[in-house]
């Protein structure tokens, strides 16, 4: 709503998957928005606790010792979409619209604008609300780094970190048992997680949602560094990655998300194959949420905490419908509306991949 009074009453969700440097935003926010003499409401499970009313002040005290704590204080959810809203009646699901119990919430916490912290459904979700007349700005998060608006995403490096770590242990029984050792990430329809964490982590094989991949190219690359003495390979397959003419593996469905697709199962599938098409050993390893989980690295300490400044001061000034986003190494903003829909895909082109093709990955695609 348009307030002429200057900014007083902020609130904070945290919407969809949790992931690393949450809370570090959070207390980003909210440090320096007290030493200004505003009132931080925490809105509970993100816009799930804002369409039933569920929040509470945040005082200083709340935000004491977080920065360094996985997941986040305010708990999250991603089947809260106002617009979305799955409502039980005789055992059916209903999706109904319930932004207008956001709105009036909105104005009984008295609250002059919201800091949205989320992924690109929580920015959807943001930029209708402030269609509406709610003063919004958004924060990025998620692991998967999909977001085109912002060169990363908090929460990405970490999961990276995991990914990685995962890989030097992969390696040890990979080296020892002469096995090849396939590694799933996480990162939905974008292969960034799988891409950063593969080479990080000294990946042979890539397989990447952007890039459908042929059996005999994944075969070739391991046979041929058998032959080359090397009698062990490491793969690490993006959860979203398929072969040609295949389709995605989709493990579940959800009604009540806004995407109810749940992904997950391709490393069984890619090491099965390998075995059936190398005749070597292979064993398959799915990260799964241990890639949300825990501390964020100090990178996303710093990102999370510049985020969470920088969404303050846009609030404080009245720059409204905007999100916070990393250009370069400044922290800038874009509107809302022209960061939704924008998915940043891993191009062939780029220069990881050909820095990675360049040390001896192969994608599993032939003629690359
Ligand atoms: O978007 C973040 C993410 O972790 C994806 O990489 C993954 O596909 C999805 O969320 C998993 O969601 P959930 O925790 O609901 O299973």
């Amino acid at each position: 709503m348009a307030k002429s009074h200057p900014v007083r009453r902020i609130g904070i969700l945290t919407g969809g998957g949790d992931c690393p440097g949450l809370n570090a935003v959070i207390r980003g926010v909210t440090k320096p928005a007290h030493d200004q003499g505003l009132h931080v409401w925490g809105i509970y499970d993100g816009f799930e606790g804002f369409v039933e009313g569920r929040g509470n002040p945040l005082y200083s005290k709340d935000v004491s010792g977080i920065l360094a704590r996985g997941g986040t204080i305010l708990g999250s959810s991603n089947k809260g979409d106002p617009f979305h809203w799955p409502e039980e009646v005789d055992d059916e699901i209903r999706i109904v619209d319930r932004s207008e119990r956001v709105m009036m919430n909105y104005e009984a916490w008295d609250l002059d604008a919201i800091i949205a912290i989320g992924g690109d459904g929580t920015m959807h979700i943001a930029n209708k609300l402030s269609k509406m007349g709610m003063n919004v700005v958004g924060v990025p998060k998620t692991i998967d780094n999909d977001l085109d608006a912002t060169d990363v995403t908090f929460g990405h490096y970490s999961a990276v970190w995991v990914v990685s770590e995962a890989l030097d242990r992969l390696h040890t029984t990979a080296s020892s048992h002469h096995r090849v050792m396939v590694l799933e990430t996480m990162g939905r329809y974008a292969g960034w997680i799988a891409l950063h964490g593969g080479i990080a982590g000294g990946a042979d094989i890539i397989l990447l949602p952007e890039f459908p991949f042929e059996w005999d190219a994944v075969y070739e690359r391991v046979l041929q560094r058998h032959a080359q003495g090397k009698k062990f390979s490491i793969v690490c397959v993006a959860e979203g990655a398929k072969p040609k003419g295949g389709k995605m593996v989709v493990k579940g469905s959800d009604k009540k998300r806004t995407d109810p697709i749940q992904l997950g199962g391709i490393a069984e599938v890619v090491a099965k194959q390998i075995e059936e098409g190398t005749g070597l050993e292979t064993r398959y390893t799915v990260l799964g949420h241990l890639q949300r989980g825990g501390s964020p690295t100090p990178y996303d300490r710093i990102l999370s905490t510049k985020f969470g400044t920088y969404a303050i001061e846009l609030a404080m000034k009245k720059k409204f419908g905007r999100m916070v986003s990393l250009k370069g190494s400044s922290i800038t903003s874009v509107k809302i509306e022209d960061a939704i829909d924008k998915q940043k895909l891993v191009s062939a082109s780029g220069q990881t991949v050909q820095a990675a093709k360049a040390v001896g990955v192969t994608f599993g695609v032939k003629d690359f």
